[in-house]
């Protein structure tokens, strides 16, 4: 089988755009993307997402466009589009059917056509292979062949990069397998895994989220009894770690497109067997409650009305604001009658008006002194972890209260009041 295959990649997002960036180096790749405002600022070497950097977009062989038709010449397609849930967090699987569809309007005998998408077990063969099947009027299995490598990137991590993480891989045949394992390996130095089957590699890859989400709800929920009774939890984790194999989680609020999504795609899974997935469903309830949880505590300690979230992305060192939490604390906090400001350098301020209504601020040094009853460190931001404690006390009242979540300044010494979870 031809292994130097020119290979299209679909949707161009924190996933798809390193991945393409990635093969490029190896094999002709052209991406395309729905959002023509996207392919504009790539062409003019701007990623948005901040995970490549200009000159790499200037000096790619990377080719992009935003129709679909530029890609008809390629033979393996890579599908790297948003799997989101919808309000009634079911997952909304209608960006990779529309992919499919366009996939299928271009797709020819022999093509191959590989997800990276986050789904459940059976998405890729039985509703995406479907749809492939029906606009192409190719038969899946025989005109053309499917697979399925799920992404474990982590945006932000310079160490964890597409080039440089196992990758799991599998296709309908054995032969598909090893042509992916030829492929992707090439670009992470054969860092590859096959599994036995496309069900089993998108069982692996969703899975590994939801376990990751379940153990933080463990933390979580053990964090709350613990404020009650004065404890701080990472005080605790701190003498717990010292067991060989006690596992390492911290609390936190758990945002994002990943983590806090992927198990309702396992969950509905298990629902589509009759079976009620009970751990993963309260371990999700145990996380979305946590910003309440936080607000209710700030209520208790916090003398005054005025409170500055540090942090609005939904972690630390991206620009990403889909799905933050921040949200929901700054909601609950302005319901318990709080006047909150966020600050987020990270984030752009456009974007944060656009999907929050929200005036953020952007620098800390125009905060006028005293300004603060409490200030919150919500997410680890770099900027933040090397504030000194003489600014930070300098913008609350001296009585004021700074509330450290993510434990990033219990190394400091401050002469007001300091509390971490
Ligand atoms: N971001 C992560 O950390 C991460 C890590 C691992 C896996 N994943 C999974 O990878 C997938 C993609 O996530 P992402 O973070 O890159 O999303 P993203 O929103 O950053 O990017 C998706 C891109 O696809 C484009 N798009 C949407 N519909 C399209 C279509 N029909 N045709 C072409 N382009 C289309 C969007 O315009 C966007 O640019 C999701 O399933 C996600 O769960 C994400």
């Amino acid at each position: 089988m031809e292994q130097n295959l020119p290979i299209g990649i679909i949707g161009l997002g924190y996933v798809g755009l390193p991945l393409a960036i990635a093969l490029a180096k190896h094999f002709e790749v052209k991406g395309f993307d729905i959002s023509s405002k996207r392919i504009e600022e790539l062409h003019k070497g701007h990623d948005r997402t901040h995970e490549i950097h200009e000159d790499v977009l200037r000096s790619t062989s990377l080719k992009v466009y935003d129709d679909i038709s530029h890609l008809k010449d390629c033979r393996l397609y890579i599908v790297t589009v948003p799997t989101p849930i919808d309000d009634h967090n079911c997952p909304d699987l209608s960006p990779l059917e529309s992919a499919s569809r366009m996939v299928g309007g271009i797709l020819k005998k022999g093509d191959i056509v590989v997800y990276e998408s986050t789904v459940y077990p059976g998405v890729t063969e039985d509703v995406c292979g479907n749809i492939l099947q029906d606009t192409s009027k190719l038969q899946c299995g025989l005109d053309f062949m499917l697979g399925y490598s799920p992404e474990r990137i982590n945006p932000g991590d310079q160490i964890h990069t597409v080039d440089k993480i196992t990758k799991v891989v599998a296709g309908q045949t054995p032969e598909i397998t090893d042509l992916l394992a030829y492929i992707y390996g090439k670009m992470n130095g054969d860092r590859i895994f096959k599994a036995t089957s496309i069900k089993v590699a998108e069982a692996s890859k969703v899975i590994e989220n939801t376990q990751r989400d379940i153990n933080i709800a463990f933390i979580n929920e053990i964090t709350t009894i613990f404020l009650k009774m004065s404890i701080s939890v990472y005080d605790v984790l701190e003498a717990a770690s010292t067991k060989w194999n006690f596992l390492k989680f911290y609390p936190g609020l758990v945002g994002g497109h990943c983590i806090g999504v992927d198990p309702y795609y396992l969950a509905k899974c298990a629902q589509n067997s009759k079976i009620e997935p009970k751990v993963i469903l309260s371990g999700r309830e145990v996380n979305e409650n946590m910003a309440k949880q936080c607000a209710d505590f700030i209520k208790n300690i916090c003398q005054g009305p005025r409170v500055l979230i540090l942090g609005l992305t939904f972690k630390e060192n991206i620009p990403d604001l889909r799905n933050t939490k921040i949200i929901d604390l700054k909601n609950h906090l302005v319901q318990l009658g709080f006047q909150v400001d966020i600050h987020d350098s990270h984030c752009d301020p456009h974007e944060a008006k656009k999907f929050y209504d929200l005036d953020i601020l952007t620098h800390l040094d125009q905060i006028k002194p005293s300004s603060y009853d409490c200030i919150v460190a919500a997410v680890s931001h770099r900027g933040y972890m090397e504030l000194s404690p003489d600014f930070i006390e300098s913008i609350i009242q001296p009585e004021g209260i700074i509330f450290d979540l993510k434990n990033m300044w219990s190394h400091l010494e401050f002469k007001k009041r300091y509390v971490k979870l």
